[in-house]
């Protein structure tokens, strides 16, 4: 039976639009959804998007789910240390994760396994049971420092897959460019989306 679990992870990094549209999307294909949220997140979602989320997990949880106008059961946002949450442990965890956006500041961290905080080590357990981990790493330039951790990264199995969107889809609008990300990150998971017309298929711009 398909596990039609994932953990999500917003970052400090600009692109919480990104981190927005992607949970709107996994909640509507029906995914439960364990998000974990950054302090740093939560000050570029306020910043970026003007949603400020109340500190406590419920709390925030409740004002995602009117914020996406979401009536289901499925999602679930984790405390910074509830360590006794499923995605803490290789047991219980979905062996799907996603950190988009990702900050610079946790690649360093998950590429060095520092496991301090719930969203740090999530993917750790992601890695050490070899799931399929993303990382939207949202930085630019980039040092030598990120380039050689998001090589550490890729070489024990994880994705990188930079937020830069193309254009050749003929964005109209900022939400056409964040569905191309999107679009790309469903994709990589395996969940079915229609986003954006596909390459040679639905879209031949001449
Ligand atoms: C509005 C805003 C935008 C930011 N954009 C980025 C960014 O694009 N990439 C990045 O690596 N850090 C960015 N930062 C800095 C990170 O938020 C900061 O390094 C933070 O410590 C990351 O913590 P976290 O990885 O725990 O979320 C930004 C911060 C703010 C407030």
């Amino acid at each position: 039976m398909q596990d039609k679990r994932i953990t999500l992870a917003w970052t400090g990094a600009s692109g919480a639009p990104y981190g927005l549209r992607l949970l709107e999307c996994l909640l509507a294909a029906d995914y439960q959804v364990y998000l974990l949220i950054s302090s740093a997140a939560r000050v570029v979602l306020a910043t970026e998007h003007g949603l400020k989320l109340p500190a406590g997990p419920e709390a925030a949880q409740a004002a995602l789910a009117e914020h996406l106008n979401y009536q289901g059961d499925k999602l679930t946002v984790c405390g910074k240390e509830d360590w006794f949450s499923p995605v803490a442990s290789g047991s219980a965890a979905p062996k799907k994760m996603v950190v988009c956006p990702c900050s610079a500041g946790t690649l360093a961290s998950v590429a060095h396994g520092l496991s301090d905080n719930l969203l740090e080590r999530a993917a750790d357990v992601v890695l050490k049971e070899r799931g399929q981990l993303l990382m939207v790493v949202r930085e630019t330039p980039f040092s030598s420092l990120h380039l050689e951790n998001m090589l550490k990264l890729s070489n024990l199995g994880a994705t990188i897959m930079p937020a830069a969107p193309g254009f050749y889809h003929q964005p109209k609008s900022i939400d056409d460019l964040v569905d191309f990300m999107v679009a790309r990150i469903l994709d990589h998971l395996g969940v079915e989306q229609g986003l954006v017309p596909r390459w040679g298929y639905d879209h031949r711009p001449f």
